[in-house]
């Protein structure tokens, strides 16, 4: 039997992405292995979204290149997004590459690794009819799994290389996608999360019409999916009946990543995100009022061309006023083919540092004081097993996200039950069993 290694480098969307390829080659007779080095076949699932994702790529690929010249018969396969954006460029720069293709071109992997055998072969070109449903998946197991509504992104924020690297938007029937749920309830998933780039613009182009919010209605129907959670939503798009669905859906879980990058207006202008800081506040301050313990989390960029000292000061405010459970910070990184590529007035990499530094020790101090507030709480936690924190303690996660540490006599894993929280620290919680 011939074996495989997949080493996966981007967000949940690449990691899915290496389910289906997991899947389709153990269709194809391969067995996965836990070594690069014994394996007949490497597959590199790449991300180009900051500079540092290209230098784990090529450092990943610097060891492959070792492997490979003690062991000529391996095959080395470059997947996601780089390959989408390099296509062929990837064979010239490095020759010992013997397969490319992109996230749109999955289903055709039997084929290219027929081909390989002979020659090197580039598979990167767009699919508009690309159906994941032909696809196998080979999930992590666990109590969660993914399940992609949508490919791709139309909304070309200037700063942003994914609308290049997944193509253009496109939504998954949601007869297909309900499908595929109802099987991963069948299979014993407790939870699934719903993927897309911008999942609030679910249903465009659609023949019958269903937007993000009916789709969330059909999913919550699925008897045996005990919680829903979905990413990523663009601000801009966040509608009324999203709101209403975390006020009406007991499942859907209550916690919402809407990514706002910047608080500064004329930030947020130029990098083409089309809402203004006080928009973003609105919305936050709305849903907050409909559901009131929502748990709201952001990606934030430092150091974007032209952001003065005040445009990072108004970042602060912002980061004050919404009081965010959790932010995910990073410094600006220049894309190929981006519009603010080319913009001139770039920030130094000692005020974006610092920057960032600043943004996630307020962001800490948050965090740690809203954990706090939690301890003597009970919190529902859907059980996820046995933790990694050394001390056998039991993991799950609260409805808003929280990772909780606990101690109980029982394996409940895969079951809501009650945790009564003892301690709040910066990223986790720690609790007992009720
Ligand atoms: N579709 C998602 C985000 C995808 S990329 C959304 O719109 O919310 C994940 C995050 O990476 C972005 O939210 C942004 O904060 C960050 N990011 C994207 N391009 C970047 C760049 N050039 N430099 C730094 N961070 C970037
Ligand atoms: Fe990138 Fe903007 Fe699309 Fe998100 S919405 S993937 S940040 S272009
Ligand atoms: Fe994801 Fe990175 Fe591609 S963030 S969409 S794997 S560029």
């Amino acid at each position: 039997m011939k074996t495989c290694y997949i080493k996966t480098l981007g967000c949940q969307m690449n990691v899915h992405d290496s389910e289906r390829i997991a899947g389709i080659l153990e269709n194809e007779g391969y067995r996965m292995v836990e070594n690069r080095d014994d394996a007949d076949l490497v597959v590199i699932n790449t991300c180009s979204v900051r500079e540092k994702a290209d230098q784990k790529f090529f450092s990943e690929l610097g060891r492959l290149r070792k492997a490979k010249e003690a062991r000529p018969d391996m095959k080395i396969a470059v997947a996601g997004c780089i390959a989408k954006q390099q296509g062929s460029a990837i064979l010239s720069r490095f020759p010992y590459v013997d397969m490319v293709f992109g996230p749109q071109n999955l289903a055709q992997l039997p084929d290219i690794l027929k081909i390989s055998s002979r020659k090197t072969v580039v598979r990167v070109e767009d699919d508009p009819e690309y159906h994941l449903s032909t696809v196998p998946a080979r999930r992590a197991g666990g109590v969660r799994a993914w399940v992609n509504i949508m490919y791709g992104c139309d909304n070309f924020c200037s700063y942003c290389i994914v609308p290049y690297t997944r193509g253009r938007e496109k939504s998954r029937p949601p007869q297909e996608v309900i499908a595929e749920i109802r099987g991963l309830a069948a299979e014993g998933y407790s939870e699934v999360v719903l993927l897309g780039q911008n999942v609030n613009s679910y249903g465009k182009g659609l023949a019958d019409k269903t937007d993000f919010p009916q789709l969330l209605h059909l999913a919550h129907e699925i008897d045996s999916i005990k919680r829903i959670r979905f990413a990523t939503s663009h601000p801009k798009d966040m509608s009324p009946g999203l709101m209403e669905a975390f006020r009406d859906l007991p499942k859907l879980c209550k916690h919402i990543h809407l990514p706002v990058q910047a608080g500064s207006n004329r930030v947020l202008e130029r990098m083409n995100r089309r809402y203004t800081a006080d928009d973003y506040i609105e919305k936050t301050m709305r849903l907050r009022e409909m559901v009131p313990d929502i748990a709201i989390t952001t990606d934030m960029i430092v150091g974007f061309p032209g952001e003065e000292r005040e445009d990072f000061e108004a970042t602060v405010a912002l980061v004050r006023t919404v009081e965010y459970d959790g932010i995910f910070g990073f410094k600006y990184s220049k894309r190929p083919h981006t519009r603010a590529s080319g913009f001139e007035d770039q920030v130094s990499e000692e005020e974006k540092s610092d920057r960032l530094n600043n943004l996630l020790t307020l962001q800490d101090e948050i965090c740690g004081r809203k954990n706090r507030a939690l301890v003597g709480t009970a919190q529902e936690v859907l059980v996820e097993g046995r933790g990694d924190d050394g001390a056998g303690r039991w993991t799950g996660r609260t409805s808003t996200n929280r990772i909780v540490n606990f101690d109980s006599d029982a394996d409940n894993a895969g079951r809501l039950i009650p945790v009564i929280i003892t301690e709040g620290f910066q990223h986790s919680l720690t609790g007992r069993a009720a």
